[in-house]
């Protein structure tokens, strides 16, 4: 099945093949080719130029993009869409006055989300799971990490697995699971915190990875959820079983958590809302990557995470929507954009940098995703016509985006 995509407005993020993430100071540029063609044969990207050099082929379908954009489709690398129910309840009591970290303390938060997903069967858990999914498709996502971490006991935390894997292979959006068993001490836990752990790595963690039901290991390392010892022994041990480590940092406290995930080679390090002068130094001199997550910034009025300091320090930066009840109901990878550039001072270009090319990297997936590069998935954003793609960024809460092609197929069409 080949598509001709003719007389594109501007043709976003043509990168050559080999060119696996943008850091900082690149990431003020965004490759694009105006007035442009391009060619999907059997959902990868064949082909593509500008509109001069238009081969004549016969193909199956023509499609005129006149005064339109074509980019990659988003690629979020940080969310927790699978969860039982909503918390608007919270939300409330946070208008009200109360706080993040007082409504966990008062059985609400990630407590709140494993009770409820205790109580839903499997088929219940995928099917609110997947139309989340569909939903953040239809919003330009062509590729998610999901977590697991509303379990926090062993046959709950597979659940939520199995469900990631079977929303896997029923949905052609790349789909990666990370294993989050360390998202909160149980409730019956509390005194016997080691106890948690201590099944975390010697058992857990061996069966995620003997089943293959994880890529990647994460832990919530923060104040009143796990420290730095206790997030050490546990990505030593995700690591010693092949699970490669995304962690969960400095979303309201440094307590050492970018140091340690530095030094022990994490792919990303994820929120970074707080930012000191040591742990800027401790990212600098690594491969690590940040995460930002906007929406959550936004949802819990917290600080966004500092990324002119990050990209002007010549570090790679990545945007992702962190989708979950408690912190960031949304998944709307736009509205990320958007966030990003109004209340982080990043420019469009950044931004659609973060959101692509270097989100498939947070995942492992940069060599498959991410560009418009020959060789590459043709999951695609089409833009309704726009003036500039700036407009992404300024125009937020509209719907600037006319299709999604995942692996060459129009979700309209389905
Ligand atoms: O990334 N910070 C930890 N985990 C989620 C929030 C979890 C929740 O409140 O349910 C986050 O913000
Ligand atoms: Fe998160």
């Amino acid at each position: 099945m080949k598509i001709l995509f003719k007389n594109i407005k501007g043709l976003l993020q043509t990168l050559r093949a080999g060119k696996n993430y943008l850091k900082g100071l690149e990431m003020k540029k965004l490759s694009q080719i105006n007035n442009a063609y391009l060619l999907i044969n059997n959902g990868i990207i064949s082909d593509f130029g500008e509109m001069k050099s238009c081969p004549e082929i016969e193909v199956n379908k023509i499609i005129d993009s006149k005064g339109k954009f074509i980019l990659p489709a988003w690629c979020d690398s940080h969310t927790h869409i699978v969860y039982s129910g909503s918390r608007e309840e919270e939300f409330v009591d946070r208008i009200a006055g109360a706080n993040y970290e007082e409504i966990a303390k008062n059985g609400g938060g990630i407590l709140n989300s494993a009770k409820k997903l205790k109580k839903t069967s499997f088929g219940q858990l995928y099917n609110q799971s997947a139309k989340r999914l569909e939903e953040v498709i239809k919003l330009g996502t062509g590729a998610i990490e999901i977590k697991s971490g509303y379990g926090l006991e062993l046959s709950a935390e597979i659940k939520m697995l199995k469900v990631i894997n079977k929303l896997k292979k029923n949905y052609d959006a790349s789909i990666q699971s990370t294993f989050l068993a360390a998202h909160a001490i149980p409730e019956e836990y509390k005194n016997k915190r080691e106890e948690y752990i201590t099944q975390i790595i010697n058992e857990w963690i061996p069966l995620v990875s003997e089943k293959k039901l994880a890529k990647y290991i994460d832990v919530f390392c923060e104040k009143e959820y796990f420290g730095i010892e206790e997030t050490r022994l546990i990505i030593k041990a995700g690591k010693k079983h092949g699970l490669i480590p995304k962690i969960h940092v400095n979303q309201f406290n440094s307590i050492g958590g970018v140091p340690l995930c530095t030094k022990l080679g994490s792919l990303t390090i994820d929120h970074l809302e707080v930012l000191n002068e040591k742990d800027l130094n401790a990212l600098k001199n690594s491969d690590t990557i940040a995460v930002a997550l906007p929406n959550c910034s936004f949802f819990l009025k917290i600080p966004y995470t500092p990324a002119r300091k990050i990209i002007d320090n010549n570090i790679p930066l990545v945007l992702a929507s962190d989708y979950n009840p408690g912190s960031a109901p949304s998944g709307n990878m736009n509205f990320v954009i958007s966030l990003a550039c109004t209340k982080m001072g990043m420019s469009p270009e950044e931004a659609i940098n973060a959101a692509t090319i270097n989100g498939a990297h947070a995942m492992g997936l940069s060599k498959k995703l991410g560009s418009i590069t020959k060789g590459k998935k043709a999951n695609l954003i089409i833009t309704k016509s726009l003036p500039s793609y700036s407009m992404i960024p300024y125009a937020f809460g509209s719907n600037l985006i006319e299709d999604v092609y995942i692996k060459g197929k129009s979700i309209n069409n389905l």
